[in-house]
């Protein structure tokens, strides 16, 4: 369109999309840090990305966060997803209910005539907990399920804004700043080169698992997120970025 012209989001587009060696980077407009608009907008370009990638039959992993919910109460189908899966990528991370991919899941498989599938478990799981949880069939039959996702979307988050929000221990915090964490996306934390620093222990989708899907799309805007976003970009398993103008300076002004 005339805008994208006008504002060179589309050099953008392509100076990040060949810097990393995606398949495809949207920019939209603004910056979503001040403007719920341009937040909105963002939700409604992954939208766009996801009835692009969905083929019949997919399994849809999704992460949880503000702005994948975007996503998931603006996304429409033009006829019912009769035989795709939305399912969470990941157990639970200590959002509120409203974020978790949980939640979103079911929102997309809703909006689109779609099934679901929840999993069910709680946050800060201890060793032992842990273990045993993996035991449950019926915990081991949603996580092959997740694993055989073909599709991901995700957010991305500033790994200290995330630690805070999901009340990770403060010396948890402190070992991770230590280590360079500067982003966090499906509870896994980068830094600045993309190598990980930190996981959060809960079931799901591994590093290897998100190593392999066929179609990682990544949905994240603001400037303050434009550090992040290059950090997980440089972690390299991305095919696609939604992202805002605002983040899209500051992660051209990196590379
Ligand atoms: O993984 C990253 C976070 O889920 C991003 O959350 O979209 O609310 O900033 P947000």
């Amino acid at each position: 369109p005339f805008y994208k012209t006008l504002f060179g989001l589309s050099e953008l587009e392509e100076k990040i999309r060949s810097h990393f060696g995606l398949s495809q980077v949207v920019v939209v407009a603004g910056d979503s840090d001040s403007s719920q608009q341009t937040k909105r907008e963002l939700g409604r370009a992954g939208c766009q990305v996801l009835n692009r990638v969905m083929r019949p039959g997919d399994v849809i992993a999704v992460t949880g966060g503000t702005t994948i919910a975007q996503v998931s109460g603006q996304l429409v189908a033009s006829s019912p997803l009769k035989t795709n899966w939305f399912v969470p990528a990941r157990g639970g991370l200590g959002e509120s209910l409203d974020y978790q991919a949980n939640t979103i899941a079911s929102t997309m498989a809703k909006r689109t005539g779609a099934h679901y599938r929840l999993l069910h478990v709680p946050d800060h799981l201890g060793e032992e907990a842990f273990a045993s949880l993996m035991q449950e069939p019926n915990i081991r039959e949603i996580v092959d399920v997740i694993r055989s996702a073909r599709i991901v979307i995700h957010g991305i988050g500033d790994a200290m804004v995330m630690a805070r929000r999901r009340r990770l221990e403060q010396e948890v915090i402190e070992a991770m700043l230590a280590e360079g964490a500067l982003a966090e996306a499906f509870g896994f934390y980068f830094d600045r080169n993309g190598e990980v620093v930190h996981k959060m222990q809960t079931v799901g989708l591994r590093l290897e698992d998100i190593v392999k899907t066929e179609v990682v799309v990544g949905v994240a805007g603001g400037k303050s997120k434009g550090e992040a976003i290059a950090a997980v970009m440089r972690f390299g398993h991305n095919d696609v970025l939604v992202t805002d103008e605002a983040a899209a300076l500051e992660i051209a002004a990196l590379i």
